[in-house]
């Protein structure tokens, strides 16, 4: 099976937005790929963390991956810090990594532009890190956003300058897995064309069933529609996106034929899409509470993984440092 590595940055709890945009595409890799699935938490330091907030906000991820059905037993599903080989690797890539191609990177000038008091070197280096969390179990595939297409091309050149540098072909060059083109991408509630996590815009996937029902009822709409068979405005489009992704086809013909004839009300197309997101949400919450309240489960997963990642990172760093002239 083709190796699969991708990392999530551990930034808070997963919404809608996420789980059709990504999460839903890791959990059908996992039964096609052997997946490495692991939490950044090395990465997040560059915006320097409380330490009392590192470990639960690992937790966090887990056990909403976990509950999304991200299966441990198929996927290795670990966390970054726990697998030192990684650091190792990435101090040999950073021997070979040049600084003027490090300060090019679009993600390092915006940050250094955004937070100037603390441009560390982690910042820097963050492309480095990165290819070595990839190359490390010589994956060859890595679902990513768009976003990170330039940091992909950064760990394709360090896996090829590598192989050159050596004379190997130990490293596999990682391709990106559009995850943006395969995405459904799931409106936000205010209007506008993509859930984020602003307020209001998004709906978290614990959340309890009256409040996804607030949420969406405020959702933004117009005053109707003007004539027989218009085209939607946005807002609207958006609601029927939103209606296509969690509803049945009948309830989407339903309102859609609605909105033709002009006797459309956006209050019963609302109380529709409300109750589709409850009933979508309700199992995936049910779980995070039960992970949630069982650490040592997570600890236990988190461990396993970790073991599983390690092996695999080991037999690599075992051959790097062969090939750079350490003794093994
Ligand atoms: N940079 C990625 C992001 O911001 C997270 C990440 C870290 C990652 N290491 C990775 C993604 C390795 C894929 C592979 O989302």
């Amino acid at each position: 099976m083709e190796i699969v590595a991708s990392g999530i940055r551990p930034t808070g709890n997963l919404h809608l937005g996420n789980y059709f945009g990504a999460v839903k595409s890791f959990l059908q890799m996992q039964h096609e790929y052997n997946c490495y699935f692991f939490i950044a938490d090395w990465h997040s330091l560059t915006t320097r963390p409380k330490p009392e907030d590192i470990v639960k906000s690992a937790q966090t991820i887990l056990a909403e991956y976990l509950a999304c059905g991200i299966d441990p037993e198929k996927a290795t599903l670990y966390i970054q810090s726990d697998v030192k080989e990684i650091a190792e690797l990435y101090l040999y890539l950073n021997m070979n990594a040049y600084l003027g191609e490090l300060e090019r990177t679009t993600t390092f000038k915006e940050k250094a532009r955004t937070q100037p008091d603390n441009v560390n070197a982690g910042l820097l280096t963050y492309p480095t890190l990165m290819a070595a969390d990839i190359i490390i179990h010589k994956a060859v595939k890595v679902p990513v956003g768009k976003d990170q297409e330039q940091n992909m091309e950064m760990a394709r050149k360090f896996a090829r300058r590598f192989n050159t540098m050596y004379n190997t072909e130990l490293f596999p060059e990682p391709a990106s897995f559009s995850l943006s083109d395969k995405a459904v991408k799931i409106p936000g509630l205010d209007g506008s064309g993509k859930m984020g996590k602003s307020d209001g815009n998004c709906i978290y996937l614990y959340e309890d069933s009256a409040s996804i029902r607030k949420k969406v009822m405020k959702a933004v709409t117009d005053s109707g529609p003007i004539a027989p068979n218009s085209d939607k405005p946005e807002v609207i489009q958006n609601l029927f996106t939103f209606l296509e992704i969690v509803s049945t086809k009948e309830a989407y013909n339903y309102f859609n034929e609605k909105w033709n004839d002009c006797s459309i009300r956006y209050g019963d197309l609302k109380k529709q899409l409300a109750e589709d997101v409850v009933t979508f949400i309700a199992p995936i919450r049910e779980r995070i509470e039960e992970y949630s309240a069982n650490l040592d489960l997570l600890d236990k997963i988190a461990r396993r993984g970790a073991d599983k990642a390690q092996e695999s990172a080991a037999k690599t760093l075992k051959e790097v440092r062969q090939i750079i002239g350490f003794r093994v």
